[in-house]
């Protein structure tokens, strides 16, 4: 394991910033923080690099408690939301400025500041200031000078979150790329669940300060273990439960879960009927409120009997028709389908 945090805990006068944050993180794993505006994420970050003090709890580097370590002694790669170059700079020097700071030779620096300035794609901009480069490029120089002294392990703050949905999309393969080739440990903070579904290896989903749960992107889509997990990754119809039975139908819930209060299903796993006698066990009659249709798929929001519940249902535009004109309409759900929540 590269690095290991445990029980870390920060207040900020009366807010609890982080509250007994203990996770590790493999060599050359990619891990983002995801979780809503204010949850933790950059705090986090910044004890992770020293920027920042724990209150309680230690941060562990392949075995070494940073503790005493101060930030510009830790060897980690720092990029954050707004590219922070140097102005004044060209893109080379703002690369090659962490080994200037070491007093690496001139030439030493020289090298190793075009070899980064070509893993991120630039060599023909080198001698750019950063107000001659866009914004994507800016951040793939800031991702070169966040490199470009080796470090032990990237911290990405947002680096994503300034520039447009294009070059954004673009850009985290770019950095996935980059991080596999050279197999470096790397924390990413992200409030975009696409964003971290697309590119970690592990997501810590953080809720105020704590982790609500820590999975592969599989893992957190197929497994939730709380209503907050499930409504963050993805779409999740919540409905309530009382003595197993769902809109007067006994649901088959796993025997360690019986009387439990709400459960979760994906609009894609809920099945249609349509044309279905209501009477039809296992079937739970609907009625269609509205249709989204969206090309290749269509969103159908059903009222389920009488309950005052809706649940929204996805399916494949071209089946969209046959739905709308049936007489009778009715739901199922299929017990491996259904997600026990707290
Ligand atoms: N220097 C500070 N002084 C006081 N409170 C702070 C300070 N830094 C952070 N906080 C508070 O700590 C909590 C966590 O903040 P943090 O910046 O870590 O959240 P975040 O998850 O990064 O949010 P965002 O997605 O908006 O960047 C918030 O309630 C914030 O107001
Ligand atoms: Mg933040």
């Amino acid at each position: 394991m590269a690095l290991a945090l445990s029980h870390v805990t920060k207040r900020f006068g009366s807010t609890i910033a982080l509250n007994d944050i203990s996770l590790t993180v493999e060599r050359g794993e990619f891990i983002c923080f995801l979780g809503p505006s204010g949850c933790g994420k950059t705090t986090l970050l910044r004890i992770i690099a020293g920027l920042e003090l724990a209150e309680e709890g230690t941060v562990m580097l392949e075995g070494r408690d940073l503790s005493e370590t101060p930030a510009r002694h830790r060897n980690f790669g720092v990029v954050f939301q707004s590219y922070s170059l140097f102005p004044n700079m060209t893109a080379l020097r703002n690369i090659g400025y962490g080994l200037e700071c070491r007093r690496k030779p001139r030439a030493e620096i020289d090298a190793r500041a075009a070899e980064m300035l070509k893993l991120v794609e630039l060599s023909e901009h080198g001698n750019k200031l950063p107000s001659q480069l866009s914004g994507g490029q800016q951040q793939r120089i800031a991702l070169a000078r966040a490199l470009a002294t080796d470090p032990e392990v990237l911290l990405l703050d947002e680096p994503l979150s300034a520039l447009d949905a294009k070059v954004r999309e673009s850009l985290r393969l770019e950095i996935r790329e980059v991080q596999k080739r050279l197999g470096i440990t790397t924390i990413m903070v992200t409030h975009d669940q696409e964003e971290a579904l697309t590119m970690a290896d592990r997501i810590v989903v953080m809720d105020t300060g704590t982790i609500a749960q820590l999975g592969t992107a599989r893992e957190l889509y197929e497994q939730p273990t709380s209503r907050f997990v499930a409504e963050f990754i993805g779409r999740m119809n919540i409905l309530p439960v009382e003595n197993n039975l769902f809109a007067g139908q006994q649901l088959a819930l796993p025997s360690d879960k019986q009387g439990a209060t709400m459960i979760g299903i994906r609009p894609e796993d809920v099945r249609i009927h349509a044309g279905a006698a209501p009477s039809d066990p296992g079937l739970i009659p609907v009625k269609l409120r509205n249709t989204i249709y969206l090309g290749h798929l269509a969103h159908l929001v059903l009222d389920v009997g009488d309950s005052g519940k809706e649940i929204v249902a996805e399916i494949p535009g071209h089946a969209c028709k046959a739905i709308v004109d049936a007489p009778h309409l009715a739901i199922e759900m299929r017990p491996e389908t259904i997600k026990v929540l707290q």
